[in-house]
């Protein structure tokens, strides 16, 4: 059952805490890291194109995924990029904070790389999502 203030637990790549916070359910993950102050990128505004936005939900990972998200990520393991083969890994903009989570970004923004930090995104996911099951496997909370 969807609780009604999630709590989404930010973590860096050696799995400290940068921030906790709690959100409505059903917030987009994507609007609640940027509102929090999280710095990931997020080029395409949240349409499901760029990846920037990509992050690994270690904990509470979401029973359903996009279309969009499917496509996309199935497109880049058919050109040889398996990184983009694992359940944790997901588009924050596909996703809707439901759970207790705990979220790794990829994309931090970094000057030196990035133009800027992306479009402004909507509060909905886009484009239009069709939700899809998401086999979540035993090892993964
Ligand atoms: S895929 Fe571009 S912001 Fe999510």
């Amino acid at each position: 059952m969807a609780l009604a203030m999630p709590k989404v637990t930010v973590v860096d790549p050696m799995r400290e805490v940068v921030k906790e916070f709690e959100v409505e359910s059903g917030t987009k993950l994507l609007k609640a890291l940027i509102e929090h102050e999280i710095d990931l990128v997020h080029t395409c505004g949240g349409w499901a194109k760029c990846t920037t936005c990509r992050c690994t939900i270690d904990k509470g990972t979401p029973s359903k995924v996009t279309q969009a998200q499917k496509d996309l990520f199935e497109r880049f393991v058919r050109t040889g990029q398996p990184q983009f083969d694992a359940p944790q890994v997901h588009l924050s903009c596909q996703v809707i904070v439901e759970n207790d989570m705990q979220v790794c970004p990829s994309e931090e923004f970094n000057e030196i790389i990035h133009d800027n930090r992306g479009k402004d995104t909507e509060d909905e996911v886009t484009p239009d999502p069709v939700w899809l099951d998401h086999e979540v496997p035993d090892w993964l909370g």
